[in-house]
């Protein structure tokens, strides 16, 4: 197969003050997935790498990048010199490379794949060496500015700190990403000065540095000013998050699911909905799942990654499930807990049923597999590792550490007494 010659830069070796936290900015999650894993995610069908600059907090980000992502790779920049100085970094990895690099910034996690792609298209179709992605904003303050010639051409970017009060006035800003012709620009690294308000080697350099090479520099205007909303503060990430929901609420609508009350609804992007299901009021699912057609999911159903449910199931009231698979026709209404299990189908699980499966003595989390057919009553406890094979049937209120096997019945209650006239006697 030809080699997609587009590389991905991703800029996240910052310490991002404002969110005081231990945690690493990048790391931060919106609905179970880092925000770093979004930038990720959303190149992924673009570049054929990518590279994430770290540097606070390095260790950390780098091992989320190394499980979650094997096209991603990680550089060091450290000490922290500026954007210009943190893709500079790659060079040495990049030095015969003979193609398009796209940078990012691990903060901006709504970027779409179809918003990078017309970008790349439109910096294909100009033969552009530079191409910087702008926006308008009416509010442009803390953005580097666009600055433009008299005929429209592009000329620098000036950053809030260094802007002049008329540069300030200007309200199409710098996005913060970048297509390049890399052959041609790599070389403005080497020579990026560190002459300005912050005493940093700014990226946004490349813009007037190209000039004087004789690049092509070019900028793209967003349509969607949400799609560059950068992440700086809790305050920004809670905005994000609902941008990020209401996105993927709108889109499962429109291929066919119910959602009854958008404003308590929440959904991560990496959950796929069948047609017909409807999600019930305050439901909140998180991480990666797949949830078939037909489906009734909450009220206050709490579905939390590696879940994947069959059709016509109904995952009820105050339900949590993760890890787990349910096969078709199977009901868990209500008050229950089901973790790294394995359901098949025609089953029903009674009221305030839980899988006990993790040993917090050992720290050992074990499985629980229930066949076809199974009946469960209510209050069960299955204590994992446990097999129930199919057809059987639990009485309610049993505690179960024992394979049950196929069709027959399992209880642990002790027998009802009941004594007769028992309150008269003592009055
Ligand atoms: C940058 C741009 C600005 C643009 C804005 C868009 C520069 C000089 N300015 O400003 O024109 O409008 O983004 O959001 O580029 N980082 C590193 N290493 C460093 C410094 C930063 O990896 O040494 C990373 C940060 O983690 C972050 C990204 O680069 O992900 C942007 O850095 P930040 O300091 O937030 O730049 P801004 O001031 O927002
Ligand atoms: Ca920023």
């Amino acid at each position: 197969m030809a080699e997609k010659k587009v590389k991905a830069v991703i800029l996240a070796a910052g310490k991002g003050t404002r969110m005081k936290s231990n945690t690493p900015k990048v790391l931060h999650e919106i609905l179970g997935k880092p925000l770093l894993g979004y930038v990720l995610d959303n190149v992924k069908n673009i570049v054929n790498e990518s590279f994430v600059i770290v540097g606070h907090h390095a260790e950390e980000v780098t091992e989320f990048v190394q499980k979650n992502y094997p096209y991603g790779k990680t550089v060091l920049q450290s000490p922290q010199l500026g954007t210009g100085h943190a893709v500079s970094m790659v060079c040495p990895e990049l030095e015969t490379f003979d193609g398009t690099v796209i940078i990012l910034c691990g903060d901006t996690p709504l970027i779409t794949e179809t918003t990078l792609t017309k970008f790349l298209e439109h910096h294909n179709f100009l033969n552009s060496d530079i191409t910087v992605m702008s926006a308008i904003f009416d509010n442009p303050a803390n953005y580097g500015r666009i600055i433009r010639e008299t005929d429209g051409s592009l000329k620098c970017i000036a950053e809030e700190k260094d802007a002049s009060a008329n540069e300030k006035a200007v309200k199409e800003v710098n996005a913060g990403i970048y297509c390049l012709n890399w052959a041609k620009v790599k070389e403005i690294f080497s020579h990026l000065s560190n002459n300005n308000a912050q005493g940093e080697y700014y990226l946004t350099d490349i813009i007037s540095e190209g000039k004087k090479l004789n690049l092509k520099v070019n900028a793209y205007t967003l349509e969607n000013n949400d799609e560059i909303y950068g992440i700086n503060s809790r305050i920004n990430l809670a905005e994000a998050a609902k941008m990020i929901n209401n996105r993927k609420l709108k889109n499962l609508m429109e291929n066919g699911v119910t959602i009854v009350d958008a404003s308590s609804v929440w959904i991560s992007e990496d959950t796929e909905i069948g047609a017909d299901t409807v999600i019930y009021p305050s439901t909140y699912i998180e991480g990666k799942n797949k949830i078939g057609s037909n489906c009734k999911i909450g009220p206050c159903a709490h579905i939390r990654g590696g879940v994947e449910v069959d059709d016509n199931c109904k995952i009820g009231n105050f339900v949590e499930v993760k890890k787990a698979k349910i096969g078709h026709n199977t009901n868990v209404g209500h008050l229950s807990y089901v973790g790294d299990s394995e359901f098949g189908s025609n089953i029903n699980i009674g009221a305030g049923t839980i899988t006990a499966n993790y040993n917090p003595l050992t720290k050992v989390k074990s499985k629980t597999i229930l066949k076809d057919n199974v009946k469960i009553g209510s209050n069960t406890v299955l204590v994992a590792p446990v097999n129930v094979e199919e057809g059987a049937n639990i009485g309610a209120g049993s505690v179960i550490t024992k394979n049950i096997p196929a069709w027959a019945l399992a209880l642990t209650r002790s027998p009802l007494k009941i004594i007769a006239d028992w309150v008269k006697n003592i009055l």
